[in-house]
């Protein structure tokens, strides 16, 4: 690892020294996991679903004594993707040429995969052609009853899981659902950020997924333990940063982990020994407008009816009464039926999002950095 990197990361994950809190959901996930449970981890893009899970997963590898997958099917778009990418997983979990790696690897070769090497990274990728879906469900079944096997225990988390909804083939649900159950040895996690198609999944009485797993919720880091996070890591690579400086940067981001961690991450490149608020303000400024070629694209993406809409979100922080006359006139946004499709359309694009896992449910923009740049236009012209 090179020796003076940012120590907010912004993509990937290098230790818990670089990793805020999450203490109760690891301990949850972890006792899941030694309990024999599959889990369910539901919750917005870019709030660390996948930074716990490799939170998890260090402290599973650092004791060996459960194999831990990963595979994130994001990218797919039907069954034989989805086989391609859990072989490719299985296979770089296990790349000794001893014990369990060479049973594995080679009860994977017996299934004649072609295995290529990504021109980018050089790690090996398998891909399997097999004349029809059939095959494929036969495939899958096999490597999971391979790992099933091992005299270790397995956790396999699919990132980003909703995407089988995507598949052609309808009955991947199922099908995997049945492999599933019949393991004894392996453990999975399902994660996933459309929380409408992960509710489907699910929470559905009439899908097999029903009640098939316990779930760990992830919420916003907690603001105490945030603070502490960012000072702390400041302080370790020899820098100051003042409490309102932290509260501003917490508060602009609405401790969304990503942006937050992108603000610190830009602040620290910044090079400031003793970083004071007016700092962080010009820093806030300066990633708006870096990143506003990018909103002027969204604004071209959408109906002005829905920009306006958008705006009008922004402008409210968290919209809790989207359907209350003093809004739609506040904004001039029409009739309440206008409101409704435009909401919609919006959730479906992910501009925006609702939180409905509070007391007070609400509507709030997704992009914390774009919800800052729409208050700002409306507001001043700092460009
Ligand atoms: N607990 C945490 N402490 C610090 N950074 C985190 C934490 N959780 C996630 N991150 C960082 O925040 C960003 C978004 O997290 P990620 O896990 O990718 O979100 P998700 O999977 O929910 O979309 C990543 O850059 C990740 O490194
Ligand atoms: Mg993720």
């Amino acid at each position: 690892m090179e020796k003076d990197f940012n120590p907010f990361l912004v993509s990937g994950y290098k230790g818990s020294e670089y990793f805020c809190d999450r203490v109760n959901e690891t301990t949850l996930l972890k006792s899941h996991i030694k309990n024999n449970k599959n889990t369910t981890l539901f919750a917005i893009r870019r709030l660390g679903k996948t930074g716990l899970i490799h939170h998890v997963f260090e402290s599973f590898n650092k004791s060996n004594t459960i194999a831990c997958i990963y595979v994130d099917i994001l990218g797919t778009k039907n069954l034989k993707e989805f086989t391609n990418q859990l072989a490719t997983a299985i296979y770089n979990r296990f790349p000794e040429n001893r014990g369990i790696g060479k049973k594995i690897v080679d009860a994977i070769k017996l299934l004649r995969p072609l295995i290529s090497y990504d021109s980018l990274s050089g790690s090996p990728e398998l891909s399997f052609e097999l004349g029809e879906a059939k095959q494929y469900e036969k495939t899958i079944q096999q490597l999971f009853t391979f790992l099933d096997q091992q005299k270790i225990k397995t956790v396999f988390a699919i990132d980003e899981f909703q995407q089988i909804l995507e598949y052609p083939e309808k009955n991947t649900e199922a099908l995997l659902r049945t492999y599933i159950q019949q393991l004894k040895n392996v453990n999975f996690i399902f994660c996933g950020s459309n929380q409408k198609m992960m509710h489907e999944i699910f929470n559905s009485a009439k899908r097999p997924f029903f009640a098939s797993c316990s779930n760990v919720n992830l919420n916003f880091i907690a603001l105490h333990e945030y603070e502490v996070f960012i000072t702390n890591t400041f302080k370790l690579k020899n820098r100051k940063i003042s409490t309102d400086s932290v509260s501003f940067i917490l508060d602009w981001t609405k401790q969304h982990t990503f942006y937050t961690q992108y603000f610190c991450n830009f602040l620290y490149a910044l090079n400031i020994k003793q970083i004071a608020l007016g700092d962080v303000q010009k820093a806030a400024i300066e990633i708006l407008i870096q990143n506003e070629s990018i909103y002027y694209q969204y604004r071209n993406l959408l109906t002005d009816s829905q920009w306006n809409l958008l705006q009008a979100v922004a402008n409210e922080n968290k919209l809790f009464k989207a359907h209350s006359k003093k809004f739609i006139d506040k904004y001039k946004l029409g009739t309440s039926s206008m409101v409704t499709r435009g909401l919609e359309s919006l959730l479906q694009k992910e501009m925006i999002y609702y939180n409905a896992g509070v007391e007070q449910p609400y509507y709030e923009v997704y992009d914390k950095f774009l919800m800052r740049w729409l208050q700002h236009k409306q507001s001043t012209h700092f460009m």
